[in-house]
């Protein structure tokens, strides 16, 4: 299985911290923002992993993280040149994922859990997709998922009203059918490809599971208090272990 890292994006939300620098390279504790996914995957053993950034700031990634030697793995880089949402840079990857499976993590998402345990069930699971799952108090800022038995039935992408408190988090991983659903898509309300249409692809084939994460999550980039909550449970993991 082959890993990709999604860095392009805006951020916007976080103005004025992002106005010269991108978000994932943002201080995140004692680390920049986007070591945390990086280390995600390589410790669920993925060790080819490409990552896409946005013009303008392609050199820093370059310069930061070089071939990936430093964490035992090989990147490949991409550069998405408009920030057309997350299944577009996506699909920028098609070639690099040489029609393998792949894990496709958001580099403002951090979580706790070990996830080397999803990646033999979803070799198991041979064709479809899969998602990861955390409770939260305030789903509307997230791709909302309704579950049913073992699958996913769909994903609302940040509902006013959400119908469950399981938000989708910025962790996927897909078979090869996704380079065609990505080159179907149309762009949504906000004018970008969306990752939840993609899943909603798999979830109405009836071939989206999911996986429930026990431990915490952070999302670095949905606000200042998301970054400075992300910025604590780094600390507290970093101090604790
Ligand atoms: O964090 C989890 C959430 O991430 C999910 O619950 C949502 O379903 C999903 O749509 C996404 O929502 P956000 O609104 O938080 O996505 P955002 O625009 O902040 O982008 C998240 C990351 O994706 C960002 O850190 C970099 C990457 N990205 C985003 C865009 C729009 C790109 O690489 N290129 C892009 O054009």
């Amino acid at each position: 299985m082959k890993g990709i890292i999604l860095a392009g994006g805006t951020g916007s939300r976080l103005f004025p911290l992002t106005k010269v620098t991108n978000k994932h390279l943002l201080p995140i504790y004692n680390k920049p923002m986007i070591y945390y996914p990086i280390e995600t995957l390589v410790n669920a053993g993925i060790k080819d992993i490409m990552i896409v950034s946005g013009k303008g700031h392609a050199g820093h990634f370059l310069e930061l993280l070089k071939s990936g030697g430093d964490f035992g793995a090989r990147f490949s880089y991409g550069v998405q040149e408009e920030a057309g949402g997350i299944a577009q840079a996506l699909g920028i990857c098609e070639d690099f994922s040489d029609h393998e499976e792949v894990m496709v993590m958001l580099g403002d998402n951090l979580i706790e859990d070990p996830v080397k345990d999803a990646v033999e069930d979803f070799k198991k699971q041979k064709t479809g997709a899969k998602v990861f799952l955390k409770e939260v108090q305030d789903p509307r800022s997230f791709g909302v998922a309704e579950i049913q038995g073992d699958k996913i039935k769909s994903i609302e992408e940040k509902p006013a009203n959400p119908k469950t408190d399981q938000a989708v988090i910025g962790l996927y991983i897909y078979d090869s059918q996704v380079w065609d659903v990505i080159k179907n898509l149309k762009p949504s309300g906000r004018g970008e490809l969306e990752i939840t249409d993609v899943n909603n692809y798999y979830a109405d084939k009836g071939e989206l599971t999911y996986k429930k994460l026990a431990g915490w999550w952070g999302d670095g980039g949905e606000s200042f208090d998301s970054y400075l909550k992300a910025c604590n449970l780094a600390a507290d993991r970093h101090n604790n272990k």
